[in-house]
């Protein structure tokens, strides 16, 4: 009876195969009793952390799809650590990375860690509103362990092992990060989302993805040229990117309405579309 295949009733959207053992001994193991110090903020809009401020948007559900099909990938290969990156600076990398790490914890449903690996250009903090701690630059400068940077973030319920301070050497990330610092993370967090630098400069971007299971490539519609995407996919292989993700689809729509007269309504809902007269 103990060892009787389940599926459990409120995942069947993921394929959840498990025997009974296994699923009752991950309830008693509630994330929530992971020892990580928490941070409770009111999200700033600016964040764009649609996912909280907009449940209801049409970016908030997108976000939603993605989570579930990458649960869906979960279920059926090995899959944990995601390496999210751009063609270009600006693309909407650390956006996507928040979101994604938002809806995947589901207000800490599962152990989602967000570690931000540009150690180049951090922002994941600020966006947050949060003052910065020592992160991942300090953790590999001293070798010291990542477990003492990692914070909750609350009401999200992801946790977040910031940058740290920026550095200004080239491929810091190629020289310092090794497997054992991912297997490390791994045996805790369910999910590691990567929030890093854009594709070129290469050596720090190949680094890292001999490191992860997988790449969601962020493009801005209608802004990234196609070489660059090209460019991108050939540097990180067409085997390591499980999708690519249209950042900004709403600016696009905008562009076009300059041409074919769509435009948002002052004053109607949010998202929806009128015909200008
Ligand atoms: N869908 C969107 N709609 C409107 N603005 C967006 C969207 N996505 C991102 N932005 C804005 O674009 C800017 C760049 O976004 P973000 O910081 O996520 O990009 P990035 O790729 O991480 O940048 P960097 O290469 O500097 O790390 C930010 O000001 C962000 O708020
Ligand atoms: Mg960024």
């Amino acid at each position: 009876m103990h060892n009787r295949t389940l599926k459990a009733e409120s995942e069947k959207d993921e394929i959840l195969e498990t025997t009974s053992d296994e699923f009752l001994k991950g309830l008693e193991r509630a994330d929530s009793d992971l020892p990580f110090p928490v941070e409770t903020i009111s999200v700033p809009e600016e964040s764009r952390l649609v996912i909280q401020t907009e449940p209801r948007s049409a970016g908030a559900d997108r976000f939603r799809l993605v989570q579930m099909r990458l649960r869906h990938l979960q279920a059926s290969k090995k899959l944990r650590t995601l390496l999210i990156t751009s063609p270009l600076p600006g693309d909407g990398k650390s956006t996507v990375s928040l979101n994604l790490a938002a809806a995947l914890a589901e207000k800490g449903k599962r152990p989602v860690l967000l570690l931000e690996a540009d150690v180049y250009r951090p922002s994941l903090l600020k966006k947050l509103g949060l003052s910065p701690w020592a992160g991942l630059t300090e953790c590999l400068d001293n070798k010291s362990d990542p477990m003492l940077a990692i914070r909750r973030v609350d009401p999200m319920g992801f946790y977040i092992l910031p940058a740290g301070s920026p550095t200004l050497g080239g491929n810091f990330l190629q020289s310092t990060l090794t497997p054992q610092f991912f297997e490390g993370l791994a045996t805790t967090f369910k999910w590691i989302i990567v929030d890093s630098p854009p594709t070129t400069p290469m050596a720090e971007i190949l680094a890292l993805k001999v490191l992860t299971d997988a790449t969601l490539l962020v493009v801005r519609a209608g802004g990234t040229p196609r070489e660059a995407i090209e460019t991108a996919t050939q540097t990180l292989g067409r085997e390591h990117i499980i999708g690519i993700v249209l950042n900004d689809v709403e600016g696009l729509e905008k562009v076009y309405s300059k041409y074919y007269g769509y435009t948002q309504p002052a004053h109607g809902p949010k998202g929806a579309k009128s015909i200008r007269k």
